[in-house]
């Protein structure tokens, strides 16, 4: 990584916080949005209530941030029903709007383009792009840039997040669904198989580009470079929704990431796995296949003209972070991990995901050798940070595994039938560990008394069925009949009418074409998307998620017990 950025801006300033600070301090009166005025009109309503204080009247005007105690008055009616606490209206003060010295995301030249150019600088790019939308603004942007003309055709991993299907309607595109690789030992899908793309590019070359998922959302990964080979070779670009690693890279202990395998364009939830604001994210370009003039004016249409400064400079804070301290920022958060993992040795019954050749070992990160391990080359990395564990005597199902977290106070990412994904980052410390371990052996103790270790049934809770492990399918798999490439499938944002719907139950539902779409949540990957027929084994696969007490988005039915489908045409 270099001193300098092409600005010239040293990696331990953060340009863009830094000027959020200047606008607070420089006390300027406000006659510019947003319309709280810097905070200014709960002050104000502070100072009008009887009894507010000295303190709190000085609050209004240049004292206010040395001077105002924490005024969360909670119960103490009617100054709680307007005012926000203090952190709030902290934040406030540095929720500045594009004005003088704070630059415009849309045609950066000042302090964002700095930050943006130190990010590209810290995670390997040639141009990096803020997003104020989550990884999902990238995504969509993405794809409305390949997507030069109507009906382009898209290479797509099949089980990808709502916002790559969301992509290709509003591109008007043709996706070619891609079968991802299935790990056999987990169940789970990771991205296609080099032997599938190789098909793909061969017998679409006119496609626009391949889109792939990677890491998945428990963390599985492999080496992207032979695929982004395979797609340059073709002259495509390579785009991969990294929206679960935007740590990757940047220590020894963790995967590559998908710049350096040669993707072309690469999305990150930099909130996600770093430690941006919610909604903060990243996207990154290198290499001449993207039309950049073109993806700015996509990233302009998905993106707000007033983009939350906030949520940037949490972009600028995170990347200085890294800058900084390089590999040594992950280093509490990596112990965490490891004392987890050595306590969770000690109990036998929740078992760790990871790659075969890694089982239970320290360290057991990073990149094994594919050529090791035949069968497995769609899985030879795993993100240390998504501890992903299951119980391996059955009793408890992932969901109700998460249940009793949750109620011993760990609040887990997410779970699915079988696995809880325990989400740990550089921010976690050997106290979380212990206290999830805590969790486990307390609910190890509490479930023995009932059940056998041996006996492998199911217990059935409130929310769940029997769950027979070898029928395991993750909410992250929406694959079924093994098809290595579908035909073209056409999106659209042509709206299915009401008059040619029909609500159907769930159990009948399998040989409609579905009129919604259905995405289990999360991780937020649709089962079955508007117009695509219904096949009985997706239908079952519903009606399971829904009896073990999965959420859906998309259903209008908030009950899930009926899907709007198409009217069978007469
Ligand atoms: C694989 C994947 N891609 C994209 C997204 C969207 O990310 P964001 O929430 O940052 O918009 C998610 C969200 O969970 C995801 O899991």
């Amino acid at each position: 990584m270099n001193e300098h950025n092409t600005s010239g801006v040293g990696k331990n300033r953060a340009p863009l916080y830094e000027a959020l600070l200047a606008y607070r301090d420089s006390k300027q009166r406000s006659f510019h949005v947003p319309g709280h005025k810097n905070g200014q009109v709960y002050y104000q309503w502070m100072q009008s209530f009887e009894g507010a204080g000295d303190d709190l009247q000085k609050g209004i005007g240049g004292e206010r941030n040395s001077v105002v105690t924490d005024y969360d008055l909670k119960g103490t009616a009617p100054f709680n029903h307007v005012v926000p606490v203090r952190a709030y209206l902290d934040m406030m003060e540095m929720d500045v709007t594009e004005i003088t010295g704070t630059d415009d995301l849309h045609h950066p030249e000042g302090v964002i383009k700095e930050a943006q150019d130190l990010a590209a600088d810290c995670f390997g790019a040639e141009e990096s792009f803020f997003l104020v939308g989550g990884s999902t603004a990238g995504n969509l942007s993405l794809l409305l840039t390949i997507c030069d003309e109507p009906g382009s055709i898209v290479l797509v991993q099949r089980n990808v997040h709502k916002s790559v299907i969301h992509g290709l309607m509003l591109a008007g595109a043709r996706a070619v669904f891609l079968e991802p690789w299935v790990d056999p030992e987990s169940g789970l899908a990771v991205m296609p198989s080099i032997e599938t793309v190789q098909a793909a590019v061969q017998r679409y070359p006119e496609a626009k580009g391949v889109f792939v998922t990677l890491p998945n959302y428990y963390g599985m990964g492999a080496d992207l470079t032979p695929i982004a080979e395979i797609c340059h070779e073709a002259g495509m670009p390579l785009l991969v929704d990294e929206a679960h690693g935007a740590h990757y890279g940047q220590h020894p202990e963790l995967p590559v990431s998908a710049l350096s395998c040669g993707a072309d364009g690469v999305v990150q939830s930099t909130h996600k796995m770093l430690a941006a604001f919610t909604m903060g994210a990243m996207l990154h370009i290198q290499g001449p296949r993207l039309n950049r003039s073109l993806l700015r004016q996509r990233l302009a249409m998905v993106q707000s003209s007033s983009p939350s400064y906030p949520v940037m400079a949490s972009l600028d804070l995170s990347r200085r972070l890294l800058h900084v301290h390089g590999a040594d920022a992950f280093t509490a958060g990596l112990a965490a991990v490891k004392a987890f993992k050595r306590g969770l040795a000690e109990l036998p019954r929740f078992q760790l995901l990871q790659p075969a050749d890694s089982l239970q070992q320290e360290p057991a990160y990073g990149h094994e050798n594919p050529a090791a391990m035949p069968g497995r080359q769609g899985y030879t990395a795993q993100d240390p940070f998504k501890v992903v564990i299951y119980d391996d005597t059955g009793v408890l199902s992932g969901y109700g595994l998460q249940q009793q977290l949750e109620a011993c106070g760990c609040v887990p990412e997410m779970s699915d039938e079988r696995y809880v994904v325990l989400l740990f980052s550089l921010g976690s410390t050997l106290q979380d560990a212990e206290h999830v371990l805590q969790a486990l052996r307390h609910i190890n103790v509490a479930y023995k008394l009932e059940h056998s270790l041996e006996s492998k049934v199911s217990v059935r809770t409130d929310s769940q069925t029997q769950i027979d492990p070898p029928n395991y399918v993750s909410t992250w798999n929406n694959i079924e009949e093994h098809e290595r490439l579908s035909e073209p499938v056409a999106f659209s944002l042509q709206p299915i009418l009401e008059k040619d719907m029909i609500g159907v139950s769930i159990e009948d539902c399998a040989g409609y074409r579905s009129a919604e779409m259905v995405i289990p949540y999360p991780p937020g990957i649709p089962l079955v998307y508007p117009g695509e027929r219904i096949s009985p084994k997706v239908a079952e696969r519903i009606r399971v998620l829904r009896e073990v007490g999965a959420k859906f988005q998309g259903i209008s039915d908030h009950t899930y017990q009926k899907l709007k489908v198409m009217k069978p045409e007469s």
